[in-house]
């Protein structure tokens, strides 16, 4: 029986080198390789991907893997036929990184660091207080394998927090509100973390009407993807001292460009993409089991819903 076909498809040498080495790990019976090592179009089954790929030639393909949690690029690409499946990242160590990283953002708009970062700037000695983390309303868009791991660990740390999703779910300490009540999530919530997918009806979320519903004062942290928010809105928010400040990790354009507004306001944190990325030897064996569900005809987890598109 001829052995099962992986193309790896990631632009950068040092990342790629290092994802075969943990897909061979964790499947060694498996031919594994970047792409282009393999000599004939119809030899791949199986398409590891992160970023472009251009995957029209590859007649034999059962599945495309995303080495992330989002698929956006993924339901964008033409070179995939509507019939392949696409499976997205469930991993451990996404969900480790982004609670960090919401823990940290959360914790520096709610203690006002850049105010205190100003006052140190001009050497200004001027103490105040906060509100306690549990009169504190932090409001997360998008309760998947993130948002909800992130709202627990805000629960833990005795914030208030509140979250919005598509469907009803039960999460313990948190009101969570479905697509509907939308407005009502919004006007208590005033440290906003959006950890949705890009879908056609999320994309641009984050624009003025969505601003203009929270509470003056409030901050926004976008860990998810640069095309939730209208950068012009987000602007204008800062501006008037509606919004407080903002987090931002994902971009529109990625890098972001040198000369975008972003990098030098003064209210706003940019961060490179970077919020959490998913490990090599948990991803790798999360994309074994996918691969060995497949094979056994079953369903991999994190099958991505085509017509929800996510
Ligand atoms: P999941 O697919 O597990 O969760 C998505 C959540 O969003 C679900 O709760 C879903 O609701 C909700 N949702 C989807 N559409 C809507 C909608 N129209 N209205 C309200 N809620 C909606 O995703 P993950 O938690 O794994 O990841 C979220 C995103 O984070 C990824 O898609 C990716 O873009 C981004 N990401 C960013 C990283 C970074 O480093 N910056 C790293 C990893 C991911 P329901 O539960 O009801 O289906
Ligand atoms: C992801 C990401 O989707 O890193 O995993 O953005």
């Amino acid at each position: 029986m001829s052995r099962t076909t992986i193309g790896l498809f990631i632009a950068s040498p040092e990342r790629a080198a290092t994802w075969l080495a943990a897909l061979r790990k964790f499947l060694p019976e498996c031919v594994v390789d970047t792409a282009d090592r393999f000599e004939r179009a119809d030899e791949v089954e199986f398409a590891v991907v992160w970023g472009e790929a251009d995957l029209g030639k590859f007649r034999q393909l059962r599945a495309v893997l995303s080495l992330g949690a989002g698929v956006d690029h993924l339901l964008r690409n033409a070179t995939i036929s509507p019939g392949i499946p696409i499976v997205r990242m469930v991993e451990a160590g996404l969900a480790d990184g982004m609670r960090e990283y919401v823990l940290l953002n959360v914790l520096r708009h709610h203690r006002d660091m850049q105010t205190l970062a100003g006052n140190q700037a001009r050497c200004r000695w001027a103490p105040f207080s906060v509100p306690p983390a549990k009169d504190r309303t932090v409001g997360i868009m998008g309760l998947g394998a993130l948002g909800a791991d992130a709202g627990q660990t805000l629960v833990q740390f005795g914030f208030r927090v509140v979250g919005w999703s598509r469907r009803p779910k039960t999460l313990s300490g948190m009101r969570v509100f479905i697509e509907g009540d939308r407005q009502a999530f919004l006007q208590q919530t005033e440290i906003l973390v959006c950890l949705l997918p890009l879908t056609a009806e999320t994309s641009d979320i984050l624009d003025k009407t969505l601003f203009a519903s929270l509470p003056k004062g409030a901050a926004v942290i976008n860990a998810a993807r640069g095309e939730h928010v209208v950068d012009a809105d987000l602007l204008s928010a800062l501006e008037t001292g509606h919004l407080s400040g903002a987090t931002l990790d994902a971009f529109r354009t990625e890098p972001l460009p040198p000369d975008h507004p972003f990098w030098r306001h003064p209210k706003i944190t940019v961060t490179p993409h970077c919020a959490s990325l998913t490990h090599p030897e948990g991803g790798a064996r999360r994309i074994a089991r996918c691969i060995e569900q497949m094979r056994a005809g079953e369903t991999p987890v994190g099958l991505v819903d085509r017509r929800a598109g996510y």
